[in-house]
């Protein structure tokens, strides 16, 4: 039987514009700077990372980072762990972290801290969407696509059990039943 798709929260036009408005803002920011070093968190921000670092002015290189979340799913119980890490130094280097979503926070917080002890000329970070809801991290993106309320959300990279991450638009997953 053929899945419905799942209902769209934030549309490909406006996840597009975000993206463009990202991009002039970073694109500013870091004019002076020099190069910059995006670090994209596999695998959710495979797509946002392609889609801004082609709109950038501002010169950059592109790396990867793997992390896992244990308790995957749609919980978290903070327990983050490096399943690949950089192959590159980072110091003296200009990094913006790119993450599609800020939820507990407890990855992000994981990961510029990990950054951090290596001694990056600067440490910023990127995220596509966040759960104001679900914070349990004080931790403010220092850029941000959009607000969202606490739902399960697919597409645009974004998964549910690995899957739906090739959706043009972010979508609402139902919650399951039972
Ligand atoms: P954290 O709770 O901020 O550490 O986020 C943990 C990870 O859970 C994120 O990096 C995502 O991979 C994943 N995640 C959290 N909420 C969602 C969602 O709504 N859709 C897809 N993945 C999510
Ligand atoms: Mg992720």
């Amino acid at each position: 039987m053929p899945e419905t798709p799942p209902d769209v929260l934030i549309p490909e036009s406006a996840i597009q514009s975000r993206v463009s408005e990202l991009a002039r803002q970073i694109s500013a920011d870091y004019q002076a700077a020099g190069e910059l070093l995006l670090i994209g968190v596999l695998r959710g921000s495979f797509i946002f990372l392609a889609d801004l670092c082609r709109r950038l002015t501002a010169p950059a290189r592109v790396e990867f980072i793997a992390l896992s979340t244990y308790g995957d799913q749609t919980t978290t119980d903070g327990q983050v762990r490096m399943v690949m890490d950089l192959r590159t130094e980072v110091r003296g280097v200009h990094v913006l972290v790119v993450e599609d979503i800020l939820d507990t926070g407890h990855t992000l917080d994981f990961l510029l801290e990990h950054l951090r002890a290596r001694d990056p000329a600067s440490l910023k970070s990127c995220v596509l969407v966040r759960k104001p809801a679900r914070a349990r991290v004080e931790l403010a993106p220092d850029y941000l696509g959009f607000d969202i309320p606490d739902v399960w959300v697919v597409g645009y990279g974004l998964d549910c059990a690995g899957r739906l991450r090739n959706l043009p638009y972010i979508g609402v997953m139902p919650v399951a039943a039972g």
